[in-house]
This record gives C-alpha cells, sequence and structure tokens, in this order.
C-alpha cells in the first residue's frame, strides 16, 4: 500500500526516519533533548519514548527563550466528531509546554475545515464544537493563558489576515500539497489560509513580534509546509513545529487512531465497560496464539497495541520495562496487559469525565474576546 501521510489521509505503514527526510523536518536528538531539559527540568514521556520525534526551528524558539523572549504555543481541534486518545495526546504534551514555559497557548476550532471536508450539516458541526471544547478545557489548560479561536466566531478578526495569506499561496501548489482535483470544492482550497492565521494573529492583535511553537501530529505539517514562506513574507516569523507520530489504532499496528473508524479508537466520552469491551475486543495483539505459546515463546510488544499504548499510560520508565520485558519472555499474557491498559485509561476518563462536568462553566473563559 502507498503510504499516504497528510491532514485528510493517513494510510500504510508510515516510515517516520523517511518521512524527516520527505518533509524536510529534523530529527529530535539526545543534544535537543537536553536543551528542553535544561530549562523544563525535567523531560516529558513523550518526548523520552520518541512520540514527539521531529521539529522545524525549536532550537531557535528554545535560544530566545533562553534570553528572556518567550514564545507562544498554537495548536488545534477539527471538530466533526468525539474526541479520541490520539487527539489527547499530542494536547497533554502541548499543556506539559505551557505549564513549563508558562506561556500563552492559541487553540483554534476549525468548524469551517470540517463542514467544507466533510459530509456534515452546518448544525452538526456546531454542536461537535461546543463538545470538543468541553473535553479541551477538561483536560486542565489554564484559563487565564489560553484562548479559544473558532474560526466562524472570529471571523471578522481572522478573515482580514486568511486574504492575506490566501493571496500568496497559488491554486497549484495547494493541488499538488493535498492532491485535489477539480471537484473539491472552492472552500478547502482557501482553508489553508485560515490554519495559517494563529501563528501570526497574537502578534497582530497585541502589536508583538513573539515566535510561535506548535505541537501537532505530523499530518498537520502540510499545511505550514506550504504556508511558512509567505508568513515570513508578510514580514512574521516562520513558526517553530513540534512533531508527533501516530497513536495507532487499537484495531492494528499501522495508521492512525481515528474518529471515522470507531472500533479503531477510544473517545474520551467512553464508558469503563466501554473502554474494557472495545480493548478486549478489538486491541491488535503481538502475543502468540495460545497462553501455551505465549509462555514459552513471548510476544512482540512492537505490535502489540497494549503494550504500545501504555507508552502514552504509564509514566513510570521501570513499570513500563517491566511490562515489556515481561511481555518479551511470556511471563505476562496479552490479555494481562490489556487489564493493566484499561485500568490506566479508566483511570485517566474518570477524572476527565468528573472535570468535563464543570466545563461548560469554564467556556467563556476560554473563548478569546477582542
Ligand atoms: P484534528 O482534529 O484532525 O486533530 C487534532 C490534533 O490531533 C492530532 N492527531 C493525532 N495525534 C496522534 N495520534 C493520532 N492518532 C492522531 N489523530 C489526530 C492531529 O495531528 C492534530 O494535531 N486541521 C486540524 C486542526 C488545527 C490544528 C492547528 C492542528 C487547526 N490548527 C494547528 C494542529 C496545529 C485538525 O483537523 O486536527
Amino acid at each position: 500500500m502507498n503510504v499516504k501521510v497528510n491532514p485528510y489521509e493517513v494510510e500504510g505503514k508510515i516510515d517516520y526516519d523517511k518521512l524527516i527526510k520527505e518533509f524536510g523536518v529534523n530529527k529530535i536528538t539526545p543534544e535537543v533533548l537536553e536543551e528542553i531539559e535544561n530549562i523544563t527540568g525535567e523531560i516529558h514521556p513523550y518526548l523520552k519514548r520518541g512520540i514527539f520525534f521531529a521539529y522545524r526551528d525549536l532550537k531557535k524558539v528554545l535560544e530566545e527563550y533562553k534570553k528572556g523572549n518567550k514564545f507562544f504555543l498554537y495548536t488545534g481541534c477539527g471538530p466533526s466528531g468525539p474526541i479520541h486518545l490520539g487527539h489527547v495526546s499530542t494536547w497533554l504534551f502541548t499543556k506539559w509546554l505551557q505549564e513549563k514555559f508558562d506561556v500563552e497557548l492559541w487553540f483554534q476550532f476549525t468548524d469551517d475545515e470540517k463542514f467544507l471536508y466533510k459530509n456534515m450539516s452546518y448544525d452538526e458541526i456546531q454542536k461537535w464544537t461546543h463538545e470538543n471544547m468541553l473535553d479541551v478545557i477538561a483536560l486542565g489548560f489554564d484559563p487565564k493563558k489560553t484562548h479559544f479561536l473558532v474560526d466562524t466566531k472570529h471571523a471578522g478578526i481572522m478573515y482580514p489576515e486568511a486574504i492575506k495569506v490566501a493571496k500568496k499561496i497559488t491554486f497549484s501548489s495547494i493541488k499538488s500539497a493535498f492532491g485535489f482535483t477539480d471537484s473539491n470544492n472552492i472552500g478547502s482550497i482557501f482553508y489553508t489560509a485560515m490554519q495559517t492565521v494563529p501563528v501570526f494573529l497574537p502578534n497582530v492583535l497585541k502589536n508583538e513580534n513573539k515566535p510561535c511553537l506548535i505541537p501537532l501530529g505530523i499530518d498537520q505539517d502540510v499545511h505550514f509546509r506550504l504556508s511558512r514562506d509567505v508568513v515570513e513574507k508578510l514580514g512574521h516569523q516562520k513558526p517553530a513545529i513540534i512533531h508527533s507520530k501516530f497513536m495507532i489504532p487499537l484495531t492494528g499496528p499501522e495508521g492512525k487512531m481515528s474518529s471515522s473508524n470507531p472500533d479503531s479508537a477510544i473517545f474520551l466520552t467512553d464508558s469503563h465497560e466501554e473502554v474494557k469491551r472495545k480493548i478486549n475486543k478489538y486491541a491488535f495483539s503481538g502475543g502468540r496464539d495460545t497462553a501455551e505459546e505465549q509462555r514459552k515463546y513471548g510476544g512482540n510488544v512492537e505490535i502489540d497495541v497494549a503494550c504500545q499504548w501504555l507508552k502514552y499510560f504509564e509514566e513510570s520508565d521501570k513499570k513500563l520495562e517491566k511490562i515489556y520485558e515481561d511481555y518479551r519472555k511470556g511471563k505476562l499474557l496479552s490479555g494481562e496487559v490489556k487489564k493493566i491498559l484499561i485500568e490506566k485509561i479508566n483511570l485517566f476518563l474518570a477524572l476527565h469525565q468528573k472535570r468535563r462536568k464543570t466545563a461548560e462553566k469554564l467556556l467563556p473563559k476560554f473563548i478569546y474576546k477582542s
């Protein structure tokens, strides 16, 4: 199968080293980790474990930070369905960056994008925008330092900037970047301009010139590959980016967890029973056919979804390594690793779902008011 990695299609077995070359990004090296640790005093497990694995211009941003020049963070969500654990992994890391660097976060909800790309009504997309905002709030971002931008609601401040970006991107570059044909609607052709705006909008609003750092899943890189140069031509700084690998789907060792395939994903609104059922039923196993064979020959942690997902949920390196070692040696069976994972995820979801109940009240504090 052909490998495809763009915001609208992720397919095939992804070779991340190859992607680094193809996309022209840099690999996160131990030296970069050290630079981060010098500032933050610790290294997030997602960095240590190679989940966040690549960057653009990150060193520059860190250098400036050390001189006392803060950056702001920018990331986003395309609201067309429930939030799953894959989305959350990038946002939990974003939250860590916000706390450690003590910086502002601009969070874009691209209701326009999802309306244009999905076969869904405007009202349905608005419903998901609201629901997704509640989940983002429940993750615990600081309301004093986090600003939500909703494309259709903040069009008044975004559109004048979006047309400046759009004027400098040709149809032919959009076409080749996304594989568009004559049958794509004209809104989708314009959309990259909207996703570019928050890269510099805070500076326009506050008359500042701070650098921007974007944590994202690598599928989103395409938009910024198209627009980084444009941003500079408009007199702003190119954004720095830090890229995440994909959280794999429940059903297999390849590709990405996605809302369009509910069996592949755990949603933040799933009940404890649902989590248990999905993992037990669908989690792709790296184990042997029988418990007896597993005890004798051991299993493959690299393709076992429960083992791989524990990278996101088991904070202790020691415990994780022990689970891997036992699984490889056949001391742990697939069902037993699944049980550990189910407990970890349900613990996380219990807290999240409790916080989500009070998120509605906090919403006005998060929505940007000019
Ligand atoms: P969306 O809603 O598709 O995804 C939101 C964020 O989650 C990441 N993501 C994943 N990360 C790891 N594993 C997965 N399985 C997985 N699935 C999704 C995405 O890469 C993304 O970072 N157009 C965007 C919204 C957006 C945005 C941005 C994203 C607007 N501005 C700036 C990142 C940065 C979208 O539809 O994302």
